[in-house]
């Protein structure tokens, strides 16, 4: 913002995000920088009847998509969630890819739109229950266990010893995959998915590291990759309990 310029009383400022500079909300609706796949998405997921996003309402005159604003809590960090919350969550996800393979069909490349950074942080709880999913920005055709392996790891995998020992989470992640409804081939499939992730989330943090703008808020790039590298190592240890709760 240049130093004559105001900012619009109107607008309040959403934080939580770390990566979008100027997510406003104003009034009921939500502006966020201008991404034709994020309209092309909503509008589809909409027409197929899909409620867990929220709705495309245009573009204004400073050229941002106008969403609406859905009231309820969104988590700006990952914590431990209960095996109720993960549930709905998993079903949630399955809903979004089944309303999403019309488009992917289109698109081609892969049989369903992928969300891509599905963790609880872009996820919008109401009364405690994940009801929508919010933040498009990674969304792209791909593979559903994609998207089931990063909501593994974010919803129920944690280093932390404060959030339980890899038997319970592992526990959790079967939680998961009952509910997203995972075939046999794909439970065979997840562990080794979650791993590879990790590894694409590393990718993303060292280029981020190197050519990003700055984060908006919480950890460095090199804080997130000294993380991501503790969970790896958390996931290759205890692979064998992951991969038995998931039999
Ligand atoms: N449609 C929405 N309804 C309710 N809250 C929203 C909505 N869109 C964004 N937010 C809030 O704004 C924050 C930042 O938006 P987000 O799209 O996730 O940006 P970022 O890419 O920075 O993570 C979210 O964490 C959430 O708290
Ligand atoms: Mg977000």
């Amino acid at each position: 913002m240049f130093a004559d310029e105001e900012a619009d009383p109107s607008e309040v400022i959403l934080g939580g995000g770390r990566l979008t500079p100027g997510v406003v909300k104003i009034g009921e609706t939500v502006r966020r920088p201008k991404s034709v796949f994020t309209r092309t998405l909503l509008l589809h997921l909409a027409q197929a009847g899909f409620d867990g996003v929220p709705k495309y309402l245009g573009c204004d005159e400073l050229d941002r998509d106008i969403l609406a604003f859905l009231p309820g809590d969104v988590p700006a960090k990952w914590r431990a969630l209960t095996d109720d919350q993960v549930a709905a969550a998993g079903a949630l996800l399955r809903r979004f890819h089944e309303a999403s393979r019309a488009l992917a069909d289109h698109l081609g490349d892969g049989p369903v739109i992928c969300h891509n950074d599905a963790g609880p942080n872009n996820t919008v709880f109401r009364h405690g229950r994940p009801i929508a999913f919010i933040d498009f920005d990674f969304a792209a055709v791909g593979d559903p266990l994609e998207d089931v392996a990063y909501m593994a790891w974010s919803w129920c995998i944690s280093s932390k010893p404060a959030r339980g020992d890899a038997a319970s989470q592992a526990h959790q992640v079967r939680v998961l995959a009952d509910a997203y409804g995972l075939s046999t081939a794909q439970r065979t499939r997840l562990v080794d998915a979650v791993y590879e992730r990790l590894i694409r989330n590393e990718r993303f943090w060292t280029a981020r590291a190197f050519t990003g703008p700055p984060v908006i808020s919480g950890p460095s790039p090199a804080e997130v990759l000294a993380w991501t590298s503790t969970e790896k190592a958390f996931v290759a240890r205890f692979q064998r309990v992951f991969t038995a709760a998931l039999a």
